[in-house]
């Protein structure tokens, strides 16, 4: 699909629906996330960016409490009343009623809407659908009750109906950083405070996001397996999260692990380290230091925190050989899904026709490869002065 036709194809799709054209359209993004693996749920720090796909809603409100969504993608049609929440079969349609319960449940009153949705962020890629999702829904509802817009708050909400409604033991940087992602730049996220600092990417350089064309289905035992072993080491090292141990004192106290959790917190420890190193390095524009601290997190997902797979070591060293490349790593959750590279902007064609050739050859996968703009993170897409809002 051609993300540059979603706003027309949402509308369109709106009108033939329900007869004129959507008075609010909204979107929120996907994410890639740069450094910073592993490390939300351990209070510890992530620098994601908000990509240039995502889930676009194009809806208006209802004098009602029901809301009636209908997918473009998957052709299906989800009815439900504000009053009465309920899970059922459709899954993609728990995310959006997952965002109303969280809403609700913090004291948010909602009013209903109707709408169409849609989406380019691939699902299960890694690449946050879900988040999208739900921040756009957020957004949509947001917009319709005259709710403030405050993205960690919001943020918080999505993260919350994603762990209760929907059942995925997920961290918060998914859902920050599609709800506060800028154009143009990543985001430094404390994901103890919830505080963000904007962070240019460096000049000349583009994020390209490399898809392996693998999929786990044990990804979430084994993440809820990752979280368990850093409570362990946190526990362990006597502190609340393991964003509280630096590098130093796990040199120092570390050997009385056992070797498994001591690798994992190894690279917890390391992770956030080199996730602020890059925050300035990026703020210094430099791009060979960014791609070291890169190739670095890569090596310890696969060796310390084992999270990769073949494929993703495979598609990694393809893109560190190819011409151009800062550095690589896998990105997200693991076991499947992307990679993502820092490449120099002059050679990005020769990067990705490289990469595609060399990632086919080897695994015999074709791969799906992005060449990603930074986007803002959840908006109102209408003009203000047609919409209202
Ligand atoms: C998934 C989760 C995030 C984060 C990453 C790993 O994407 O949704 O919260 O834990 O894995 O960094």
């Amino acid at each position: 699909m051609n993300s540059s036709n979603v706003p027309q194809r949402i509308t369109a799709a709106f009108t033939e629906h329900f007869g004129a054209p959507p008075p609010l359209v909204v979107r929120a993004p996907g994410r890639v996330n740069l450094i910073g693996e592993h490390t939300d749920y351990n209070d510890g720090f992530v620098l994601p960016m908000a990509i240039d796909r995502a889930a676009w809603i194009a809806l208006r409100p209802r004098a009602d409490q029901q809301v009636i969504i209908h997918s473009l993608d998957l052709a299906q049609t989800a009815v439900f009343d504000l009053c009465h929440l309920t899970h059922d079969n459709q899954k993609w349609a728990e995310y959006i009623k997952g965002v109303a319960w969280a809403l609700q449940t913090a004291g948010h009153k909602l009013c209903g809407w109707e709408g169409v949705v849609t989406g380019d962020v691939p699902i299960g890629a890694g690449l946050s659908s879900s988040a999208a999702l739900e921040m756009a829904t957020a957004r949509a509802f947001a917009a319709v009750a005259r709710l403030p817009w405050d993205a960690p708050t919001m943020a918080q909400l999505g993260q919350r109906a994603e762990n209760e409604w929907v059942g995925v033991n997920c961290g918060i940087m998914d859902q920050m950083i599609s709800a506060a992602g800028k154009e143009g730049h990543a985001l430094l996220i404390d994901c103890r405070a919830l505080a963000t600092e904007l962070v240019p990417l460096p000049r000349d350089t583009v994020v390209v996001v490399l898809d392996t064309a693998t999929r786990r289905g044990l990804v979430d035992s084994a993440y809820n397996e990752r979280r368990r072993q850093c409570e362990v080491a946190a526990e362990y090292f006597g502190v609340r999260a393991l964003r509280d141990v630096d590098v130093v004192q796990f040199e120092a106290c570390a050997e009385g692990l056992d070797p498994v959790t001591r690798r994992r917190a190894r690279h917890v420890v390391g992770e956030n380290d080199r996730t602020r190193a890059a925050a300035i390095a990026m703020a210094r524009g430099d791009a060979v230091r960014l791609g070291e601290l890169i190739n670095e997190s890569h090596n310890s997902l696969r060796d310390d925190f084992e999270v990769t797979n073949t494929e993703l070591n495979v598609m990694v060293e393809c893109a560190r050989r190819a011409p151009g490349c800062y550095g690589a790593r896998m990105t997200g959750a693991g076991f499947g899904g992307c990679a993502v590279a820092l490449v120099a902007l002059p050679a990005v064609e020769e990067f990705v026709s490289q990469v595609k050739s060399v990632y086919v050859k080897t695994t015999r996968r074709d791969s799906q490869i992005y060449v990603c703009r930074a986007t803002n993170g959840a908006e109102i897409v209408t003009p203000q002065h047609e919409s209202g809002y």
